[in-house]
């Protein structure tokens, strides 16, 4: 018998990872491949959270805290809010996921934009969700008035997510654009709407009017905010993420979410890593270095790219190189680079370059500019 399958799902476009380092030597029989690809901490985890998973090992035979207690309590100290405001989860993807599966009906809507991190719209077509999508500008910026008029016409609209900065384009939104939003949403159907910031690179942001998580959380009731332990906290294989907002927002998020969602050496090794600042300080810097590296060096090669307030920056390549994206990703894995093409966002031209260490950095740039027309193959 033909089992039955929701249109919603047939039709699912899952999420593409990048690739991965190992099956990439296999592939290519290569020995070293630099993976650029996922925006992770190319110094690997803090010190002082591999010390405390070590040591969380010996009780493995147990489940979890389920509550995440000490984890939320050392976030609670860290943002200045309530344990109550917080929700854990494996991975912010999770808290994304919970959000939506908490907050909308199948048949309702969410809006983003185009160009906007993939997980809000899969997550949402997951629960049988419809995403509004905003036209963005060449610079990947939307527009408040069309998204206000979209939130006002569309009853059935239950959360917008914007990132702030967004991956895969690194671009931000500023306070004064956020402060314009909140004032329009708080107008329409009485505040209800939930507004979903991504501060997933927030610990990486220079930009100064790029509103801080705070200040976005204080400004409208029903906003709640991701953040991420695996980015700059180096802990992407661990799976920790969380949203805070207010009580009522978060309280009933608690009810669906898993008992045990959270392993119990993810919640040693994020409040280990959470308490590394000399880390965290020394992964930023390293990453500003980074980021003004690539920066050079595309202006060198003269590929076009968008300032980006990440670990990753975004090149238009086709033009300068003559390739698409996927080709220049698929010429690159030959040589042991694994860059991110997006043709899956729908910008074939561009490829997310994640940043490395300065080494990684010089040898990926390498490969990069050995495909400039005019080069000579090796
Ligand atoms: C904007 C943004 N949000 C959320 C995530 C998900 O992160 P995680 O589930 O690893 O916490 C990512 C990962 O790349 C991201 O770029």
């Amino acid at each position: 018998m033909m089992i039955q399958v929701p249109e919603y799902i047939r039709s699912l476009v899952p999420y593409l990872p990048g690739k991965p380092i190992e099956e990439t030597q296999r592939e290519f029989r290569l020995k070293r491949v630099i993976k650029l690809a996922s925006n992770e901490n190319p110094l690997g985890p803090s010190p002082k959270a591999k010390l405390a998973i070590k040591k969380a090992i010996q009780s493995l035979h147990r489940y979890p805290d389920g509550s995440g207690f000490h984890l939320k309590q050392a976030l609670a100290f860290h943002l200045g809010v309530q344990s109550s405001q917080i929700i854990l989860g494996n991975g912010s993807n999770e808290v994304i996921d919970i959000l939506v599966r908490t907050y909308c009906l199948p048949g309702d809507a969410v809006i983003t934009h185009r160009g906007a991190f993939q997980c809000y719209k899969i997550c949402s077509q997951i629960h049988g969700v419809n995403t509004i999508e905003l036209e963005v500008d060449q610079n990947f910026q939307w527009n408040v008035d069309e998204l206000l008029f979209h939130a006002q016409t569309h009853e059935d609209v239950k959360i917008i997510f914007l990132a702030n900065p967004n991956n895969p384009t690194g671009t931000y939104f500023s306070a004064s654009v956020l402060n314009q939003l909140t004032e329009g949403l708080s107008r329409i159907r009485g505040g209800s709407i939930i507004l979903a910031l991504d501060y997933a690179y927030w610990e990486y942001v220079r930009a100064k009017d790029l509103p801080d998580p705070a200040k976005a959380l204080s400004l409208y009731p029903n906003t709640i905010i991701f953040r991420t332990f695996s980015k700059i906290y180096g802990l992407a294989g661990l799976r920790v993420g969380y949203g805070v907002a207010s009580q009522e927002v978060i309280f009933n998020m608690e009810k669906v979410r898993q008992p045990f969602n959270v392993s119990s050496v993810a919640l040693v090794g994020a409040e280990a890593s959470l308490r590394d600042t000399t880390f965290v300080k020394k992964s930023r810097l390293l990453n500003a270095t980074g980021l003004k590296f690539w920066e050079k060096t595309l202006t060198r090669l003269g590929i076009p790219f968008w300032p980006s307030q990440g670990n990753f920056i975004l090149a238009d390549v086709a033009k300068a190189i003559g390739r698409s994206g996927p080709e220049v990703f698929h010429e690159c894995l030959k040589k042991g680079v694994i860059f991110r093409p997006i043709a899956n966002y729908g910008y074939p031209d561009a490829l997310r370059i994640s940043v490395g260490t300065n080494e990684e950095n010089l040898i990926a740039a390498k490969a990069l500019s050995g495909l400039m027309p005019g080069r000579k193959k090796r």
